[in-house]
């Protein structure tokens, strides 16, 4: 979405025309709510806006087919590293020499990812923030063997679609997920304890704290899918940390398929 509405052509991939149908029918919601604010005052300019960005998004099921003629590849399939390394195995074959590959994982190594290829030096990382038409961050991760052309190319990419970039080594988290999901695995062990209820807990975190969202409605906004696969991995990685400890509630909920706002269940209920 926000490549597309900042003039990119971009083909969207995905498994199957459903999830691209109702992909598409995301991005189209998400532009309306832009547009709102952004063109208040002027509905003809916003609905021009909305157009012109969806003229220049196309969908596939057929990441193979639409490569050849790609210059950036960002992947932001299931946290998976075997699945992850065989989409980039297959597509570091058909994709032409100088194109730049870049995960969008939140937790995994991006120089393993980077090894699945033939292009190490064309291959970095490109971390965006939910929701990211909102979120003005995002950080470019170089590994050892990234070169400091794509560097520059993946920096100036984060600014042509209106980010401000940070750049941050390999290391597990980056940024902002290695403050943030201690944190919220802090806030989740506070409740399991009975310290204090969940809804207190998001409350002070407001309030106290001044954040946007409490943790426990951040979970839930994040996926707990997607929080609990980035705590087991770096709980492999360094069992003896307790930041890294896994949650047996969160654990719990992810296997009652309770995995936040998108399932209409996690910490909260929704409608
Ligand atoms: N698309 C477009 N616009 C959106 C949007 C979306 N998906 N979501 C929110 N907005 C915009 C709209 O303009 C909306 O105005 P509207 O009500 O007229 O549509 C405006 O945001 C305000 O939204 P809300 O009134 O619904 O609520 P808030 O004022 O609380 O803002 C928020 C929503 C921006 C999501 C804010 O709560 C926030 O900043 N929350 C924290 C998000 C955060 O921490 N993200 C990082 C997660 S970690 C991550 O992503 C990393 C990963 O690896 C796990």
């Amino acid at each position: 979405q926000v490549a597309a509405a900042s003039g990119h052509t971009v083909v969207l991939v995905d498994q199957s025309d459903e999830i691209l149908k109702k992909s598409t029918k995301g991005i189209e919601e998400s532009l309306k709510r832009v547009t709102k604010k952004k063109f208040a005052d002027k509905p003809e300019a916003g609905a021009e806006f909305i157009e012109k960005t969806l003229k220049n998004l196309t969908t596939s099921t057929d990441a193979v087919a639409v490569v050849h003629s790609t210059d950036l590849v960002i992947e932001a399939i299931v946290e998976n590293q075997e699945i992850k390394n065989e989409l980039f195995k297959r597509l570091d074959k058909f994709a032409p020499e100088h194109t730049i590959f870049a995960s969008n994982t939140s937790s995994l190594q991006i120089t393993q990812l980077a090894n699945s290829t033939t292009r190490q030096d064309r291959f970095g990382g490109l971390h965006f923030f939910n929701p990211v038409p909102m979120m003005k961050l995002v950080e470019v991760i170089k590994t050892p063997m990234t070169s400091q052309k794509t560097f520059e190319s993946l920096v100036d990419f984060s600014k042509a679609v209106g980010k401000s970039p940070v750049s941050c080594k390999d290391t597990p988290g980056f940024i902002v997920n290695r403050l943030l999901v201690p944190y919220m695995m802090e806030a989740v062990r506070l409740f399991e304890r009975g310290d204090a209820s969940k809804e207190d807990i998001d409350v002070a975190m407001k309030l106290g704290a001044g954040y946007p969202m409490g943790p426990f409605e951040l979970l839930d906004y994040v996926g707990l899918d997607t929080s609990k696969y980035i705590i087991d991995g770096w709980h492999s990685l360094e069992p003896n940390n307790p930041l890294f400890a896994p949650s047996p509630l969160l654990n719990k909920l992810v296997k009652e398929k309770k995995l936040g706002k998108k399932t209409g269940e996690g910490f909260y209920k929704y409608k």
